[in-house]
């Protein structure tokens, strides 16, 4: 269990899962020659970041020897919940859910525990229910890491009309973006330095969606704003696509995250000004080595919680990086997330 070992600790949680859901009925020798099958619930493989969480996810499983059953549910919350189900029905050892809609699923998680199986929250919070684990980023830190950057950036640092586009609501760290946002901008705005003459959640976090709040904004104001503080690589991309069409393109900071191949394009093209790289090996390694230790009943000690309306929820979160085209090559590159000749050689 490479990376459990070396959860040090702040605030002490320790959750014997296997044992609290009375998964204790195997005995010894059931348990070390059955193969470990993890289920894992993703909410959709239609963004190039959870392909990429998918492929990790997958890679991380193997190598521990175990089995993985990766469902999808098209962002459609009937279809996640089946998905569950059916991950229940198989008799998974352990349930991996990155929720489309973290107030939706506390049903499945309940679901999980009456059929004795443990359920970790991937990446984005499931509210209201007694979750086990959760894993993810400081994604608190990912909004005011957007929101500093605009902020440092603007053609007069600290003062400008800005656009800012939300994600989907239905999704917890969407909300957590924005409050991160909220902090940092908060000061600027009570001055009267920054101004947002425009805002909107872009459902499902759809790029197109994310379009339609740009077009309405530059239908509404022309091009006066200075900035669009767009929650993520696949909302800049909606707003990109309408910038363009009003030549407004390179001429506006636009924020993102993700650290899309194409949205690394497009900061070294000068189209969008950042992204933020967030570690997606370690979290969906972090993810698989849990979900394995949870399915052998190991005492998993967790640094940090996080309240999910029941409970503070035994949380690891890992670390983000602002990235630009000043530190592509020492950040994305670097890691080996994207190639040099991927992001440069278009
Ligand atoms: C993730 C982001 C992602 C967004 C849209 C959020 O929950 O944290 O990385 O861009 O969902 O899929």
């Amino acid at each position: 269990m490479k990376n459990i070992g070396l959860v040090t600790v702040s605030l002490i949680l320790s959750i014997l899962i296997g044992t609290v859901l009375g998964r204790g009925q195997d005995t010894d020798e059931d348990v070390s020659s059955k193969k470990i099958v993890i289920g894992f619930s993703m909410d959709t493989l239609k963004e190039a970041r959870w392909q990429r969480d998918k492929v990790f996810f997958e890679a991380a499983i193997e190598e521990l020897g175990a089995e993985c059953k990766i469902l999808s549910a098209n962002s459609n919350d009937t279809i996640q919940m089946q998905d569950v189900q059916s991950l229940i029905t198989n008799k998974v050892d352990v349930i991996v859910i990155a929720p489309h809609n973290g107030s939706v699923m506390g049903k499945a998680v309940q679901l999980a525990h009456e059929a004795g199986i443990p359920v970790i929250a991937y990446d984005r919070m499931i509210n209201d229910c007694n979750l086990d684990l959760y894993i993810s980023f400081d994604n608190v830190k990912v909004g005011e890491i957007q929101a500093q950057y605009m902020v440092d950036h603007l053609p007069i640092p600290g003062h400008g009309k800005i656009i800012r586009i939300f994600g989907a609501k239905t999704d917890n760290n969407a909300l957590l973006f924005k409050k991160g946002q909220d902090n940092i901008l908060k000061p600027y705005i009570e001055r009267g330095d920054i101004e947002i003459i425009h805002e909107d959640w872009a459902e499902n976090w759809k790029p197109e969606n994310a379009k339609k709040i740009a077009n309405a904004a530059i239908t509404k104001y022309g091009a006066s704003f200075d900035a669009v503080l767009a929650s993520n690589d696949g909302t800049a991309m909606g707003a990109i696509q309408s910038l363009k069409e009003a030549d407004m393109a390179g001429k506006v900071l636009v924020t993102g995250q993700d650290s899309e191949l194409v949205a690394c394009q497009r900061i070294v093209s000068g189209q969008q000004s950042m992204t933020i790289y967030k570690p997606l090996k370690a979290v969906a390694e972090t993810a698989a080595q849990s979900a394995v230790a949870l399915a052998q009943g190991q005492v998993l000690i967790a640094r940090q919680s996080v309240d999910n309306g029941t409970l503070a929820v035994p949380s690891i979160l890992l670390h983000v990086i602002a990235v630009d085209k000043d530190n592509m090559r020492e950040t994305v590159v670097k890691e080996g997330f994207h190639s040099e000749d991927a992001i440069y050689g278009q």
